[in-house]
């Protein structure tokens, strides 16, 4: 049935890691629509945590377009504007064409030169992280001022925005973080700074963030956002083939075999399509056999991809609830998904019902649809206008909820 075959060529299994060169898999409609819309604005892309932002931004910066030059980092885990500073410093400063441009710069004050002539970014990085420096707006302020006399296209691509955010409001205050927005959005706005553009990624809700510190939307309505979807089905089949062949060495795969790895996932992410085809080889050969069936591909879901060392791939979708929610909340939140989960597609009416059962406060539709929108816009469900109903939006994660998070306190 499956021949197998030795195809180098086609992309390995990097499960967490970046893919690059031929382990990255396509995106490139993904790609070229992001470019297109940084030649006029900035963007926000936004999806659930590993449907590939990151590997995304990063083929962008391995291979920027036009006369763009690229600086990425991640700000996830930085607690303050003067760690974001710090790290932009630390990304330019490790260009060397960059900093003799910096050096030759016509508004650069004596101040910021006598940084950079230390040139021991490190040094630097110290003094911003224990708040030594001067305000950190008048060090970034200057320093962008510099960019702006930069003869081509800057594009920053900042990763995990929205959880920035909520960190400078969590080890600092809500005040810092509205502070750090308000400068952002002044930046992004200059006319004299139109030759940078931002590239920033979310894995959760933007609005959620905006919302906990207390600011307005509007801060951030100047960015186009880009929801990055799973693969389509062609690419998600594409990319099973190609994998089956390079790592389970087959030549030719029957079309069934596809259809049940694509049936069981659901939506095509390339990271959970990895993790069953990976598991799926793995028990056909712990099977001692040289052809994939479905049973094994069953058997390797729910025993492997679902088993207990994967419960790690996902508990942050559990464990943020109680960090993003009030303890009431929270306990509406678990139990609506806890019932989404178990019922496949729950329509709303369904939910609202609910909802008033649980709701110890007074309970209103409005906030019955607020928190319907939350944990859409943070990625756990959708929503389909067509049937008015919710679902999981992926099979693995539903299956996750049911196998780990099903028993609630009624
Ligand atoms: N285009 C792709 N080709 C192959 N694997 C991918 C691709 N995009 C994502 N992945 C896989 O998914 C994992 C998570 O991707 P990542 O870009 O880190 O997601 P995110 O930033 O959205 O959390 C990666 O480690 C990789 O295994
Ligand atoms: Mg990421």
């Amino acid at each position: 049935m499956l021949n197998h075959a030795n195809d180098k060529e086609g992309p390995s299994f990097v499960i967490g890691n970046i893919p690059k060169g031929r382990n990255m898999w396509d995106r490139d409609i993904e790609i070229d629509n992001i470019w297109k819309t940084l030649e006029n604005d900035n963007v926000l892309l936004t999806a659930c945590r590993r449907f590939g932002k990151t590997s995304i931004m990063n083929k962008m910066k391995e291979n920027p377009q036009d006369d763009f030059v690229c600086f990425m980092f991640n700000v996830q885990s930085m607690e303050s504007p003067h760690d974001f500073t710090a790290a932009l410093f630390e990304e330019i400063c490790d260009d060397g064409k960059f900093v003799s441009f910096i050096k030759k710069a016509k508004n650069i004050t004596q101040e910021f030169l006598n940084r950079l002539e230390k040139l021991k970014i490190s040094v630097v990085d110290i003094e911003l992280r224990e708040n030594k420096s001067p305000d950190w707006r008048d060090m970034t302020n200057n320093f962008v001022n510099v960019l702006s006399e930069y003869n081509g296209k800057i594009l920053f691509l900042a990763d995990e925005l929205p959880e920035f955010i909520l960190n400078i409001a969590k080890h600092h205050s809500k005040d810092m973080a509205n502070d750090f927005l308000n400068w952002f959005r002044t930046v992004r706005q200059s006319s004299k700074l139109s030759n940078i553009r931002w590239l920033v990624g979310g894995s959760i809700g933007i609005e959620h963030a905006i919302k906990r510190v207390d600011a307005k939307v509007h801060i951030i309505n100047d960015f186009t956002i880009v929801v990055l979807k799973p693969f389509s089905i062609k690419v998600g089949r594409d990319y099973i083939t190609a994998l089956l062949k390079k790592e389970g060495n087959f030549i030719t795969i029957p079309a069934t075999i596809i259809d049940k790895i694509m049936t069981t996932i659901g939506a095509p992410v390339p990271y959970f399509i990895q993790i069953l085809t990976k598991e799926s080889l793995n028990a056909m050969n712990d099977a001692g056999k040289t052809t994939l069936t479905d049973e094994i591909i069953e058997e390797a879901y729910h025993k492997y991809v679902l088993g207990p060392s994967s419960k790690t791939y996902f508990q942050h979708y559990y464990d943020r609830l109680s960090e993003y929610y009030d303890p009431n909340d929270e306990n509406i939140v678990k139990r609506i998904l806890a019932e989404t989960a178990r019922k496949g597609i729950i329509s709303r009416t369904e939910l609202f019902k609910l909802y008033k059962m649980i709701e110890v406060r007074h309970p209103s539709e409005t906030r019955s649809n607020d928190i319907m929108s939350d944990i859409q816009n943070d990625f756990y469900v959708e929503y389909d206008h067509k049937t008015d109903s919710y679902n999981f939006l992926t099979n693995i994660l539903k299956d996750w909820w049911l196998r780990y998070h099903n028993i609630i306190e009624e």
